[in-house]
């Protein structure tokens, strides 16, 4: 029991925990349960109480309310995921929340348990107290734990999340490899394994303020901004200039105030805050700089770009 204690502990700790080592941990605590109910050792009942935040729109009372759920934690998978799963298999059909791979890789399950936002299927059930799970916070509700995406989706596909040839390699599609030397690879790591699960830009202040107003000004937030740094500093990318010049605007990553509760909360260990830090550096490198008068101001014209001849 101590070998696997230290197992789960050693997953959630280590800075880039390895998925393959997680399940591991999670079906040897199964296989040990299955041993104790085989042997008659099955384990006594130890109920934990989950309060979820509910919220039909379609239902008669339309306020938002706590529910209180009752689970045998002994009876269930470690994971808080697992638990909702229970619920909703065995209590409460009407429950709704999103999960599809259930270890950390399609990055659906984001929700704020506890006041932390996290993915419910990494996160372990703490064995003691009420645990609360609420949606993802100043996102708009769909029902109970389902938050509307669209707009940090819509966010995400303005920093152009795919590769852009240079133009002078291409000859025709699909007729050339771009190839990239492993060292060159190595600066993407940290960067393209975000999953999109929104929880840093949720945890983001800034992101509250200013995520949800009119394009262009809006904050464009954490992970959008973390995945434009993944394509700047792709060397199979030919649109640096462009991406930068775009990147200037004002409430793009001049609204970042570098408190990192970004980088807290994220699951997968990524650093949001420090790849705004080093879009900032980037764009320092512009010989155009940002004015001085700019803080507290949006410029006229935020997505005015800059000419090719002006970047260094
Ligand atoms: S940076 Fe981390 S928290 Fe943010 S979307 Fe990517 S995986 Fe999720
Ligand atoms: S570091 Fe920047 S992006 Fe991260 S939470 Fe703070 S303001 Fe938001
Ligand atoms: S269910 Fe896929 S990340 Fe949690």
């Amino acid at each position: 029991m101590s070998i696997l204690r230290t197992l789960l502990r050693h997953a959630f700790q280590s800075r880039y925990f390895s998925i393959a080592e997680f399940k591991r941990a999670q079906n040897k605590a199964d296989k040990g349960r299955d041993e104790k109910q085989k042997d008659g050792k099955k384990q006594s009942p130890k109920m934990k109480t989950f309060k979820i935040y509910r919220f039909d729109p379609e239902g008669n009372n339309k306020k938002p309310k706590m529910q209180s759920y009752t689970v045998d934690i002994n009876d269930c998978r470690p994971m808080v995921l697992d638990a909702l799963m229970k619920i909703k298999m065995e209590q409460d059909s009407t429950l709704a929340f999103r999960k599809s791979c259930r270890e950390g890789i399609c990055g659906s399950c984001g929700v704020n348990i506890d006041g932390i936002n996290r993915l419910a299927c990494l996160h372990k059930i703490r064995p003691r107290g009420t645990t609360k799970i609420y949606p993802l916070p100043h996102m708009y509700v769909i029902k109970d734990l389902i938050v509307d995406m669209n707009k940090f989706l819509a966010q995400h596909n303005r920093i152009k999340p795919y590769p852009i040839p240079k133009e002078l390699c291409v000859k025709s599609e699909g007729d050339q490899q771009f190839l990239q030397s492993i060292k060159d690879r190595e600066k993407m790591d940290g960067l393209v394994e975000c999953i999109l699960c929104a929880c840093c830009s949720t945890s983001c202040p800034e992101y509250w303020w200013h995520g949800h107003t009119k394009p262009p000004n809006d904050f464009l937030g954490p992970a959008a901004l973390l995945n434009a740094y993944r394509w700047i500093v792709d060397t199979r990318d030919g649109a640096t200039h462009e991406r930068l010049s775009e990147l200037r605007n004002y409430y793009n990553v001049y609204r970042c105030h570098q408190i990192n509760n970004c980088t807290s909360v994220c699951p997968k260990r990524l650093e949001p805050g420090r790849a705004i830090s080093q879009l900032r550096l980037y764009l320092s490198k512009f010989k155009k700089k940002p004015k001085p008068d700019m803080v507290g101001k949006a410029p006229s014209d935020p997505y005015k770009a800059c000419p090719k001849d002006e970047c260094e």
